[in-house]
């Protein structure tokens, strides 16, 4: 089985039958003969996750844990307030929506653009032949490109699909620009969580896990977006071309399971390791990792997504009530999640 590779591996593409190109734009990935999406540079990389996964059962580990409980909270607005402001021709908020969240994507193109400390100077065991051993060999590299796509070869990643989604419903040029809405920080952001551990590496783990969470959690905007596209009543006088931006965001998701995938196996292969202390000693790595996670999932499935709703409620009420006044605001109040539970 094996469990070494190299860049130019980890970032290799199937032969495609057909290019990816929609709209005039050159997207990545292609499809098969049979017209099926496959994902870019998921030839080897696919192959090395799943031997690695295999590598670490037989150690005794198992994949990181990450299940649908992760994928409850508030959306605003959820699908039914989004589908009652389109039947009224409000249109800004859908696609603010997916403006923001192909400017997210874009972000993750840092991924590919910044060198990440090694694990291996902070780890007892060798990764060498482990997916983290390989993080700086390909494996970020792609999962950034995936995201923020290869602009100067003119190939678009995630963010070029969301607006090229967009654009098919909603004619350009319709709204002004939006960026995403600042960050809401959890209230202990500054505090150290891993003393054990040299700051750039308590960095590294953080990232990656609160890149496990966004990643999973963007599912939850994934089937919230194509039940909008996919609404009959909605786009009425596009629907093919509705139906197609669904089917963008359905390749994304496909592309985004490796990305889930793959942080779940780094985690996971972390779990079953130990960390070399600044104190000179070791501690396994599951308590450092553990309780960082658990305070993690506190915030972003409890609490951040509260205070993100409660934060878009304040942006959207006053163009609501310009749009359709009071009797429209009140409508979309009645359709929304609770806020406060
Ligand atoms: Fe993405
Ligand atoms: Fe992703």
């Amino acid at each position: 089985m094996q469990l070494e590779f190299d860049q130019s591996q980890l970032c290799d593409n199937h032969t495609y039958a057909k290019q990816h190109e929609v709209m005039g734009h050159r997207l990545h990935g292609g499809f098969d003969e049979q017209g099926c999406y496959v994902p870019p540079r998921s030839r080897s990389r696919c192959i090395a996750m799943a031997n690695w996964t295999a590598a670490l059962r037989e150690r005794g580990g198992e994949l990181f844990d990450a299940d649908a409980s992760l994928l409850t909270g508030p959306r605003m607005p959820n699908p039914e307030q989004q589908a009652l402001l389109l039947r009224n021709g409000f249109t800004r908020s859908f696609w603010n929506t997916l403006t923001v969240t192909g400017k997210l994507e874009a972000r993750g193109r840092l991924l590919a653009d910044v060198p990440f400390p090694d694990m291996q100077k902070v780890l007892v065991e060798d990764i060498g032949d482990m997916a983290l051993g390989h993080l700086n060999k390909g494996l970020l590299w792609a999962h950034g490109i995936d995201e923020g796509g290869q602009p100067d070869e003119g190939i678009g990643g995630h963010d070029l699909m969301w607006f090229v989604a967009r654009d098919l419903v909603i004619e350009p040029g319709s709204h002004p620009d939006v960026e995403p809405p600042e960050n809401i920080a959890r209230p202990e952001a500054h505090q150290r969580w891993m003393p054990q551990l040299p700051q750039e590496f308590e960095g590294m783990l953080s990232l990656l896990m609160n890149l496990l969470m966004i990643e999973f959690r963007a599912e939850i905007g994934f089937s919230a977006t194509q039940k909008i596209l996919r609404n009959p009543q909605l786009f009425t006088d596009r629907r093919e071309a509705a139906e197609l931006a669904a089917e963008i965001i359905e390749r994304i998701r496909t592309d985004e399971l490796i990305h889930v995938e793959s942080l779940r196996i780094y985690l996971g292969e972390l779990r079953e390791l130990t960390f070399k202390t600044v104190e000179g000693g070791t501690i396994p790595a599951r308590e450092v990792i553990d309780p960082f996670w658990q305070g993690l999932v506190d915030w972003a499935v409890h609490e951040q997504p509260r205070l993100a709703a409660k934060q878009q409620l304040e942006a959207l009420e006053p163009m609501i009530r310009e749009h359709g006044g009071s009797a429209l605001f009140e409508q979309f109040m009645a359709l929304g999640d609770n806020l406060d539970g």
